[in-house]
C-alpha cells in the first residue's frame, strides 16, 4: 500500500482529495498536512495523521517524509492567480519554493509526485479554442510562469534523476467543502453559495467570457488516475490537459436561475481577473489525457448545478 504525503490539505482541492486519498488507500497510510493545519477540516483531523508543514522549508518536507516513510507526494502548495497578481514575490516563492522541494525530495528519497498545472499556463498568444496539449505557452501572469517552470521541472527531474513527476493542467474547480483560495474562476463557485443563501451575485467577469471548468468529483480523480496510471502509455507527463466544461458567467447563471428562478446576478467587472480570463483558455483539447491514460469526466453544467445546490442547502440547513 502506498504511503501518502499531502502538503496544502486544508486548500480547496486537499480538503477533499485527502479525504479521498484515505478511502482508496487507507486512513493511516495517508498523511494530511498545511502551513496552517487549523486549517484542516474536522473529518481530516479525526481520520488520520496529521502534521504542521512549510513546504518552501526542504528540511520540513524532508523530515515529515522520513517521519512517515513516504513513498507519494501530492503537492497542492501554491498561491492562486488573482491572489499572486496582487503579490507576485509571494506567488513565486510559495509555488516554486514548495516544487523544487518537493522534486529535490522526491530524487533523494524515491517518492513519485504529482504537482497540478493550471489552464494558467496558457497565455494570450496561445490558440484559445481547442487549445492543444503541446502549443504556446507564455502566460503573463506571475502563476502562470510558476505552472510552465513546473512543468518543465516536472520533466526536467523525470528525465534527468528518473523522478516520478505526473501532473494536470486542472481547469477551474467547483466545490463545496472548502472555498477557492483567491483564483479567477472563484465565481463558478461563488454563484452557488450567493444562490442558496438567498443573496444577489455580483460577476466579476464580463458576459462572453469563457472558461474550462469541472466539478472536483472528476477532478479528485484525475489526480489519483494519473498517479495510477502505467508508465508504459505516457507520452506526456508534465502536464496534461484536462476539462469537463466550459461556459461564460451567463450560462452558468441561467443554469442556476431553473433551481432558484428569482435569483439575481449583476456585473461589476475586476479589470486584473477580467485580463487574466481573457488570456486564459476558451477551451482545451483533453485527447491526450483521455487516450494516454483514460480521462472521462462524469459531470456536466446541468448534474454538478443539481449536485452542488444540494450539497450546499445541506451545508447552510436550508
Ligand atoms: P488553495 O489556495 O485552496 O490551498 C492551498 C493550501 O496550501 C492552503 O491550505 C494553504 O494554507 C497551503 N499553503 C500555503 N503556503 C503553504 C506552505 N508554505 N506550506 C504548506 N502549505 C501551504 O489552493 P487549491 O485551490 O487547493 O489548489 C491546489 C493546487 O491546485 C495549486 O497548485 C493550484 O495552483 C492548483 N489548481 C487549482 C485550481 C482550482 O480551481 N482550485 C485550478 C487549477 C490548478
Ligand atoms: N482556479 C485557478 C485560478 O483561477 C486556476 O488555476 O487561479
Amino acid at each position: 500500500m502506498k504511503k501518502i504525503l499531502v502538503l496544502g490539505s486544508g486548500g480547496q482541492i486537499g480538503s477533499e482529495l485527502t479525504m479521498r486519498l484515505r478511502e482508496v488507500y487507507g486512513d493511516s497510510n495517508v498523511v494530511a498536512t498545511d502551513l496552517k493545519p487549523e486549517r484542516l477540516t474536522q473529518a481530516i483531523q479525526e481520520s488520520g495523521p496529521t502534521d504542521g508543514v512549510d513546504a518552501t522549508k526542504m528540511d520540513d518536507v524532508a523530515r515529515v517524509v522520513k517521519k512517515y516513510d513516504i513513498d507519494s507526494i501530492y503537492n497542492l502548495v501554491a498561491i492562486l492567480s488573482a491572489t499572486a497578481e496582487k503579490n507576485p514575490m509571494l506567488g513565486w516563492n510559495v509555488g516554486m519554493g514548495a516544487l523544487i522541494n518537493c522534486l529535490e525530495v522526491s530524487r533523494e528519497m524515491k517518492c513519485a509526485l504529482f504537482t497540478p498545472s493550471s489552464i494558467g499556463a496558457f497565455g494570450p498568444t496561445t490558440p484559445l479554442d481547442g487549445t492543444p496539449q503541446d502549443t504556446i505557452q507564455r502566460p503573463r501572469t506571475i502563476y502562470g510562469v510558476t505552472k510552465v517552470t513546473g512543468e518543465l521541472l516536472g520533466d526536467y527531474y523525470h528525465e534527468r534523476f528518473g523522478v516520478d513527476a505526473r501532473s494536470v493542467r486542472f481547469p477551474g474547480l467547483i466545490s463545496y467543502v472548502t472555498p477557492p483560495g483567491g483564483g479567477t474562476t472563484d465565481y463558478a463557485v461563488d454563484i452557488y453559495y450567493a444562490a442558496v443563501k438567498g443573496e444577489d451575485f455580483v460577476c466579476p467577469l464580463k458576459q462572453g467570457t469563457l472558461l474550462d471548468m469541472m466539478y472536483m468529483p472528476d477532478a479528485l480523480n484525475a489526480a489519483i488516475n494519473i498517479m495510477e496510471a502505467d508508465p508504459t502509455k505516457l507520452i506526456h507527463r508534465n502536464s496534461f490537459n484536462v476539462t469537463a466544461m466550459h461556459f461564460p458567467p451567463e450560462v452558468i447563471y441561467a443554469e442556476v436561475k431553473k433551481h432558484f428562478p428569482n435569483f439575481k446576478m449583476t456585473y461589476d467587472v475586476d479589470p486584473v481577473k477580467q485580463k487574466i480570463a481573457d488570456s486564459w483558455p476558451n477551451w482545451m483539447d483533453d485527447t491526450c489525457a483521455r487516450k494516454e491514460w483514460g480521462f472521462k469526466p462524469k459531470y456536466d453544467l446541468p448534474a454538478m448545478t443539481v449536485d452542488m445546490i444540494d450539497k450546499l442547502k445541506k451545508k447552510f440547513n436550508k
